[in-house]
């Protein structure tokens, strides 16, 4: 069922964080993407999806840059798209990862699909480094976000977001990249968990 996001604060408001709201540590400790066959009908509507935009948008940044945006493909726009991609995947010398019919159905697999796209100021004192990981911290955020609505979500990148001639039909720009395509709608199942990190291996206390 979708929910209703908390609307933006107003700038210069203080706002407070000392207890975080209800349930959040339970909501991060069982977070699951949506499988990608797995998102059907309803997608959240335009004005929930500009919430969920709006929220993915609040990470952290670095001097502020906003070093990504985003570009959306709802409706028809989603056959436009996948009607391209299968022009693309024709015309690929490498036709191992996808044909023109399993192209054509990449952004039909959920009602929303949202590129974001990492766009990087290379003469900016912040290096792109940081402002790349705030485009990837953009894509967890609308999961998050997509989550909170009440939706499912994943965030794939397969070959559309490695293909030049992907990236000229998007009009990215020179040192643009796809951080990343996030999928949105109604989960038809629950993903199963999956194993997770051995926090044992992954955690050292310096002691140097
Ligand atoms: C940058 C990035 C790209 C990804 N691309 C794909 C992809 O193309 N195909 C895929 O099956 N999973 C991809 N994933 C993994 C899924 O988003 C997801 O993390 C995985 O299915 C595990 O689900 P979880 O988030 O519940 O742990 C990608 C993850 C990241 C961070």
């Amino acid at each position: 069922m979708t929910k209703t996001l908390p609307s933006a604060p107003v700038t210069g408001d203080c706002l407070d964080t000392a207890g975080g709201p209800e349930g959040l540590a339970g909501f991060l400790a069982t977070r699951r993407s949506s499988g990608k066959m797995a998102l059907a009908e309803p997608g959240p509507d335009a004005a929930t999806l500009a919430d969920i935009l709006r929220i993915a948008a609040r990470v952290p940044d670095h001097r502020r840059v906003e070093p990504w945006r985003f570009i959306t493909f709802t409706g028809a726009a989603r056959e436009r798209f996948g009607a391209a991609l299968a022009e693309i995947a024709e015309a690929r010398a490498d036709k191992s990862e996808s044909d023109a019919s399993t192209a054509a159905n990449l952004p039909l697999r959920a009602p929303v699909v949202v590129a974001v796209i990492s766009s990087p100021d290379p003469l900016h004192k912040t290096p792109v480094w940081e402002q790349e990981l705030s485009a990837g911290a953009v894509c967890y955020n609308m999961l998050l976000a997509a989550r909170a609505a009440g939706f499912g979500a994943v965030w794939l990148s397969e070959w559309i977001a490695f293909d030049h001639d992907v990236d000229a039909l998007l009009g990215l720009t020179a040192g643009e990249r796809v951080a990343g395509y996030l999928y949105i709608g109604t989960p038809t199942a629950e993903a199963p968990e999956r194993p997770r990190p051995d926090m044992a291996v992954k955690v050292t206390a310096w002691a140097g």
